[in-house]
């Protein structure tokens, strides 16, 4: 099929794409999504089509507004709305309980939906045009890096999908944080945009699940379906090193071999003259690493490198999900500095 290219003045004809069951790419504040109607299971299943994923990994509905919740989820608790209050519209997923009439395709037969209200201009305005809760995961192929522009998602749907709207570069660059709300306590199972501190001055106690960490034991489950999966990665093995980023520079140069790649902090890019170099963003700020985070790793899946060493934020504040991602990428290969 031939891909719409769509602007943001064509809210209308996106919106009817979801409407007729047709996959489109969407634009979130967090990464592009791949939405098709939520309530329509044969388009859910394109979806998965699309992108090679595992039929047992669950989607996420996209809602316009927190009061759309019951209609879709059972039981929902307060801090289910203490959360909605604080976070939406934004980067944050709830987990609930969920309605017998939410597809299984939805949820991959699991009895919760995970939901989430983003905060992208354009994408809120296609969701309320087309009346409908949007299912959308991340718009790359079933483990590639997320898409935060329009052209990247292109790379890998090109001919896939009927339509995608070109929002500009997406604003956060992780995906939404995921909120377990049907565990107690509370419990991360997927660090993004919302901190887990602020999840935490919202809920207090928060636990956080193995699979962020990587510390999961041999044949333990997550609890996000997703989270198993090698994900993100580029061709080449990655080794993450974290710690004083000063002398995990002198560790990377120490070890590094022609046709090695670096993802490093900005001021470290000249130690590394003569390798292909991405960059992360300033070693202090890590908001600007997570918008560059995806698009280092897809940079180096087009380029004949035969590893790549990655510097690393602290876990503090968004720096938990810039590691997450570039821990996944790297299999959780990674080497803690002093
Ligand atoms: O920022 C985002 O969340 C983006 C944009 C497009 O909204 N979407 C996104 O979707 O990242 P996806 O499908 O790539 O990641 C959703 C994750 C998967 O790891 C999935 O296993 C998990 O959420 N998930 C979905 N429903 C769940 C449920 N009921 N229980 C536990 N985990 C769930
Ligand atoms: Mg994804």
């Amino acid at each position: 099929m031939t891909t719409k290219r769509l602007a943001g003045r064509d809210t209308l004809q996106a919106a009817d794409i979801l409407r007729r069951g047709g996959l489109l790419g969407i634009p979130t504040e967090t990464v592009y999504g791949l939405g098709a109607n939520g309530l329509d299971p044969a388009a859910v299943g394109r979806i998965f089509e699309a992108k090679g994923r595992p039929q047992d990994n669950p989607l996420i509905l996209h809602i316009p507004t927190a009061d759309w919740l019951e209609r879709y989820c059972a039981d929902v608790p307060a801090a289910a709305y203490a959360l909605a209050e604080r976070f939406w519209p934004g980067p944050l997923t709830i987990i609930l309980k969920r309605r017998e009439h939410v597809p299984d395709a939805v949820t991959a037969g699991l009895d919760t939906v995970g939901m989430r209200c983003p905060a992208h201009p354009l994408c809120r305005e296609i969701i309320a045009a087309a009346g409908l809760p949007v299912a959308a995961p991340s718009g790359n192929t079933s483990g590639r890096p997320s898409p935060t522009t329009a052209a990247h998602m292109l790379e890998d749907m090109d001919g896939k999908i009927d339509g995608i709207v070109d929002g500009g570069p997406c604003t956060v660059g992780v995906e939404s944080t995921i909120v377990d709300l049907t565990a107690d306590p509370p419990r991360l199972l997927r660090p993004g945009g919302v901190t887990l501190e602020e999840l935490r001055s919202v809920l207090g106690e928060v636990a956080v699940d193995k699979a962020v960490t990587g510390l999961l034991s041999a044949g333990e489950q997550p609890r996000a379906p997703g989270m198993k999966y090698r994900h993100y990665a580029p061709k080449a093995p990655v080794t993450v090193v974290r710690g004083d980023p000063e002398k995990g520079a002198a560790y990377i140069l120490a070890h590094i071999r022609p046709g090695s790649g670096v993802i490093c902090f900005d001021e470290y890019a000249p130690r590394f003259a003569g390798h292909p170099v991405e960059l992360l963003g300033p070693a202090g700020d890590k908001a600007e690493q997570a918008r560059h985070v995806f698009d280092a790793l897809r940079f180096f899946d087009g380029t004949g490198v035969e590893e790549i060493w990655a510097q690393c934020p602290d876990d503090a504040g968004i720096g938990l999900a810039v590691s997450n991602r570039l821990n996944k990428a790297a299999g959780f290969h990674i080497i803690d500095i002093e």
